[in-house]
């Protein structure tokens, strides 16, 4: 069973979009008291558990540094222009749509000089694309609150990045020929990414932290993020929005699932409401851990809800059989609100963070939880 929810293929393009020239729309502003940088860097892949790896041609991995900053950013059109080009077309809507979506970022802009009191947390997004761009109100609200988050996008699964030389690159736009070799590029190039964190202090010009580390990502980047926390022991939590366990260490269809020992959130969408689609997140998860972990779905989301798009269901009139109704700032808030204190509670250890996933409650009425348990040990 091909469990991995391929983005773009099962986005049903149906809208028919607005003909008037949009005006400049602010994505989410960040909720922190930190304005926001941002930073690319390529970073050379390497292959530190010796997995065999496929599309060895490209060895490069687009890393964006979302992270806090003094310098006020300035208020531009947040995607590269190939880009929304290209999820324009995935949804049939005009260019302009997307092209008028702005953000408030600091290209460039040099580090806090504190940065190191912060974790440092690494992003993942979906099998195939969308590209860690489309993620950006979730990762630069983490940055706002202090947090360096870095957002690894392999350049063969993405339908285009732009590394920071201005060569633009075209790939597959598709998730690898199986899911282990997905799994296996995507868990190097983490591993990778946290041996050069090197790279990231120089461009920055500041020290970041190397001990309070963390993953998240969504879809096949939840899923990978935790099997690069199977294999490198250095980070310490995972939060995994919507990602099914599959490939590598999970096998192809997710029927093994070892022990993380470590803090673990599942984050789910409707899609994760019951069974019926996959089944390796309340049965085959649970079996092993003896670590920290939550399962929690957010009632009225489907799977894409979990990135931008989320509010581009309002702002640009997108629609698919993968958004659910949940109204897309609401999601915005949501998705921001429970990641960061999943972190703050697991690598910073705020007993006020951690009381959100002591059960339901009022303020947070989508917010479903289904399993979690809190652990035979507190390594954390
Ligand atoms: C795309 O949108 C246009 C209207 O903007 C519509 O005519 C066309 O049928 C749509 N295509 C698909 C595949 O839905
Ligand atoms: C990687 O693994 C292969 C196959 O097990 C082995 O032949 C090779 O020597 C290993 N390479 C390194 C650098 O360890
Ligand atoms: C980092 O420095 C800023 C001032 O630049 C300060 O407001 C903040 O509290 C410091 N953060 C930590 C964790 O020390
Ligand atoms: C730009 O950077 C990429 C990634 O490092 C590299 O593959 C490419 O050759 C560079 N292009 C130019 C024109 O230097
Ligand atoms: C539990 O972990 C063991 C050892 O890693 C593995 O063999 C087994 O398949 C796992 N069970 C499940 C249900 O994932
Ligand atoms: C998994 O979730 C479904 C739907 O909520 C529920 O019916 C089932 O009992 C759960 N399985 C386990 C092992 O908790
Ligand atoms: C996010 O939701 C919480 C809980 O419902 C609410 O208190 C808060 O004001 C919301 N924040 C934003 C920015 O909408
Ligand atoms: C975990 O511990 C908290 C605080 O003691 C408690 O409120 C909660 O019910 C526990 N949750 C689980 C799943 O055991």
């Amino acid at each position: 069973m091909q469990l991995l929810f391929t983005l773009q293929t099962v986005a049903s393009a149906i809208t028919i979009a607005a003909a008037a020239s949009p005006q400049p729309t602010p994505i989410p502003p960040p909720t922190g008291s930190y304005y926001v940088g941002e930073r690319k860097l390529a970073v050379a892949r390497t292959n530190p558990n010796n997995f065999t790896l496929p599309t060895n041609l490209i060895s490069d991995f687009l890393a964006t540094i979302f992270y806090p900053t003094k310098t006020e950013g300035r208020t531009a059109p947040y995607l590269e222009s190939v880009t929304a080009q290209e999820w324009a077309q995935v949804y049939n809507i005009s260019v302009d749509l997307l092209t008028s979506l702005t953000a408030k970022l600091a290209i460039d802009a040099p580090g806090l000089s504190n940065a190191s009191q912060y974790p440092t947390v690494f992003f993942g997004p979906g099998g195939g694309g969308p590209p860690t761009e489309v993620y950006t109100t979730l990762l630069s609200d983490l940055a706002s609150h202090g947090y360096n988050v870095i957002g690894i996008d392999d350049p063969h699964e993405q339908q285009y990045i732009r590394w920071p030389n201005g060569t633009g690159y075209y790939g597959s736009g598709a998730e690898d020929e199986t899911t282990d070799e997905t799994v296996y590029v995507r868990l190097a190039e983490t591993t990778t990414m946290i041996d050069r964190l090197d790279l990231v202090e120089k461009a920055l010009g500041t020290k970041v932290n190397r001990h309070l580390l963390g993953t998240f990502g969504h879809s096949a980047g939840g899923d990978a993020g935790l099997a690069s926390m199977l294999y490198d022991r250095r980070i310490l939590s995972s939060v995994n929005l919507d990602g099914p366990f599959q490939g590598g260490p999970f096998g192809e269809d997710g029927t093994t699932v070892p022990d993380f020992k470590r803090p673990v959130f599942l984050f789910g969408t409707g899609v994760h409401e019951t069974t019926a689609v996959d089944p390796t997140w309340n049965e085959t998860f649970p079996v092993n851990q003896t670590g920290y972990w939550r399962e929690v779905v957010v009632k009225g989301s489907l799977h894409i809800d979990m990135s931008d798009i989320t509010f581009w269901k309002d702002t640009a009139g997108v629609h698919s059989a993968n958004l659910g109704p949940i109204d897309g700032r609401r999601m915005v808030n949501i998705t921001r609100t429970w990641t960061r204190a999943f972190f703050d509670y697991t690598l910073l250890h705020c007993r006020e963070a951690g009381k959100l996933f002591n059960g339901p409650s009022s303020d947070w009425p989508e917010v479903e939880f289904k399993a979690g348990s809190n652990g035979s040990h507190h390594h954390w």
